[in-house]
């Protein structure tokens, strides 16, 4: 059956390690002339969280350049950004108006600022914006623009399928069948990458491996990854070994065997990071020679996005007018 395929990853920081591996890398499992990929750059979703204008360019450039340079081949799946499309935030405003308060008020997002703010004893709403409080709503716009019907996500972004899930039913119940109920797809092999401290690997902890990066760049976050003070000829356990479980992440099983038995035969860490670098180094290798070649042309992925934009928009805009007649927002006749 041909399926519509569609994620989106916010465009805040620059892409790690975590997100090649646990997003970019999954969902471009699914690109083929078989399925209808939809991969997107969530930039209205990124100044939620951050106000700087020159970071949010910045992150929405390296998170198009990790994308392709990933193997997403614009020719097959529609790459595109959020905001070329205001169709969705359109759409957005339409569903508030489905949408229960209640349902919003249990989004994890929204109640873990909640809770921050009750343990410093500040005031429940302290910064929280109206942007934190109906995001899963702008994310159900992004998946039922398009009628897609399997949404590639991690584990963290399952309440926000079962919201706009309810959302969508919600919509339909009323104004009649239109929207497409969406299936989250969660990749349970998936493991959550740990960082250079052992903490998950995320721009928020400041402890990623940067995915788009120099062979030097790559070789001094290695260097970084914090393991114990063991010398070489000590024979050192992999389990519970920080520097081990990165590398398990990526590394195939005889490569993953080889460290096993080179822990156990007193591996030094330099030595053993070396390893790591190589490894990955010619993981990332085909990943650096097009992100290089796209850093020198940034018109080149301008005018992708536009293209993508271009594919997309009269499917959205056709919706989107379907949805209006039916909500009776339309002409006097
Ligand atoms: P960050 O934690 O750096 O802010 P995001 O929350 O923007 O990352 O994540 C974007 C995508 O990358 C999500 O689909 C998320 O599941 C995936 N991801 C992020 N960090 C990791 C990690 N350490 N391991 C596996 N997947 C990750
Ligand atoms: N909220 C997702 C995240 O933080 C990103 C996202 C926005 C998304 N809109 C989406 C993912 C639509 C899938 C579908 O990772």
């Amino acid at each position: 059956m041909n399926e519509r395929i569609l994620t989106g990853i916010t465009t805040t920081g620059i892409p790690h390690l975590g997100n090649f591996l646990g997003a970019i890398k999954p969902a471009l499992e699914f690109q083929s002339t078989d399925n209808d990929t939809y991969f997107f750059l969530a930039d209205y979703h990124s100044i939620i969280k951050q106000q700087d204008p020159n970071l949010i360019i910045e992150s929405v450039k390296s998170v198009a350049m990790a994308w392709l340079a990933s193997g997403l081949d614009p020719n097959v799946s529609k790459i595109y950004r959020q905001s070329d499309i205001p169709e969705i935030t359109e759409l957005q405003w339409i569903l508030n108006c489905v949408t229960a308060k209640g349902l919003m008020n249990r989004s994890h997002a929204y109640k873990d600022a909640v809770a921050k703010n009750i343990e410093l004893n500040a005031d429940e709403d302290k910064s929280i914006t109206m942007g934190l409080f109906s995001y899963p709503v702008l994310m159900s716009a992004d998946i039922l623009m398009f009628n897609a019907n399997k949404v590639p996500v991690g584990n963290d972004q399952l309440q926000h399928l079962e919201m706009t899930r309810d959302i969508a039913l919600r919509f339909n119940h009323i104004y009649g069948e239109t929207f497409v109920i969406p299936e989250a797809i969660v990749n349970e092999d998936t493991k959550i990458i740990p960082g250079l401290d052992g903490r998950k690997m995320s721009k928020s902890y400041g402890n990623i491996i940067p995915l788009l990066s120099d062979e030097k760049t790559l070789n001094k976050a290695i260097k970084k990854i914090v393991t114990n003070s063991l010398e070489p000829g000590e024979p050192k356990e992999y389990e519970n070994c920080n520097l081990f479980n990165i590398f398990s992440s990526f590394a195939d099983d005889q490569a993953v065997n080889n460290m096993k038995q080179a822990y156990a035969e007193g591996i030094g860490w330099g030595d053993a990071k070396e390893q790591v670098f190589s490894y990955l180094n010619q993981i990332i290798l085909p990943i650096r020679e097009k992100y290089f070649e796209l850093l020198d042309s940034p018109s080149e992925i301008e005018e992708i996005l536009i293209s993508g934009a271009g594919k997309v928009r009269p499917q959205a805009s056709e919706l989107l007018s379907e949805i209006k007649d039916k909500i009776g927002i339309r002409t006097i006749s």
